[in-house]
């Protein structure tokens, strides 16, 4: 399972970077919004830091001609740049355009099924299911993980299931096991998935009782 990191925070994504478990990134205009600056040179950095990992960058432009024109300059910033666009009916031409022309591309604001099927048919790189934001209405975006894999697997289609908008390290368990292909993890909580209070205890405890022997070095 792929892992990417849910931010566009260089620091954050340098350290996790060290840690060997890091496969990209999504951002999006919120997490940019957080870092200021100059997004465009932002983007290039993070791009090259990663590379040759993918780096999720979301289209800002309404208008579909308008995005069109944007994807392809924001496809141009580095080579391992997806580009996000949010899955708008007005917007499958543009998808369909953009595929066919060779831009790896991540389907954002994806909430059904029937949305996930439409754009694994025009082989889109990664679609993007929001799960917490599925719960905050009282649907349940683990079973869309589960439909999505499903169909993706029934009809042999490439796209790769990408979950999004996790909110614990349940969310990161739930998706793995109902077989999404990646999971975009926020900061805080891709530092908290190796925590454990039994492994703390268990390793204040084997501590504790080493100390006793009193050696000073070993071997
Ligand atoms: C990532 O691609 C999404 O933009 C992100 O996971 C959304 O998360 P949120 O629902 O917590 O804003």
């Amino acid at each position: 399972m792929k892992f990417f990191l849910d931010t566009a925070n260089y620091k954050a994504l340098a350290e996790a970077k060290e840690t060997g478990l890091l496969d990209g990134v999504t951002t999006n205009p919120t997490h940019l919004s957080k870092e200021g600056g100059n997004v465009s040179e932002l983007i290039k950095k993070i791009a090259s830091l990663l590379s040759p990992c993918d780096v999720s960058v979301e289209i800002t432009e309404k208008d579909p001609c308008a995005i069109y024109t944007q994807a392809h300059e924001i496809a141009a910033l580095a080579p391992n740049i997806v580009v996000k666009v949010p899955c708008f009916p007005e917007y499958l031409p543009l998808i369909n355009k953009l595929v066919h022309e060779g831009v790896p591309l991540n389907i954002t604001l994806l909430f059904s099924a029937v949305q996930g099927l439409c754009m694994a048919k025009l082989q889109v790189k990664y679609i993007s299911p929001f799960i917490g934001r599925l719960e905050d209405i009282d649907s349940d975006g683990i079973e869309l993980i589960h439909d999505l894999r499903q169909i993706v697997d029934i009809y042999a289609y490439e796209t790769q299931i990408l979950a999004a908008s996790l909110r614990s390290t349940l969310h990161v368990h739930e998706v793995a096991l109902a077989g999404a292909h990646c999971a975009t993890i926020p900061v805080n909580i891709f530092q908290k998935m190796l925590d454990h209070p039994l492994t703390t205890k268990g390793m204040s405890l084997f501590d504790h009782d080493w100390q006793t022997l009193g050696i000073k070095k070993f071997p």
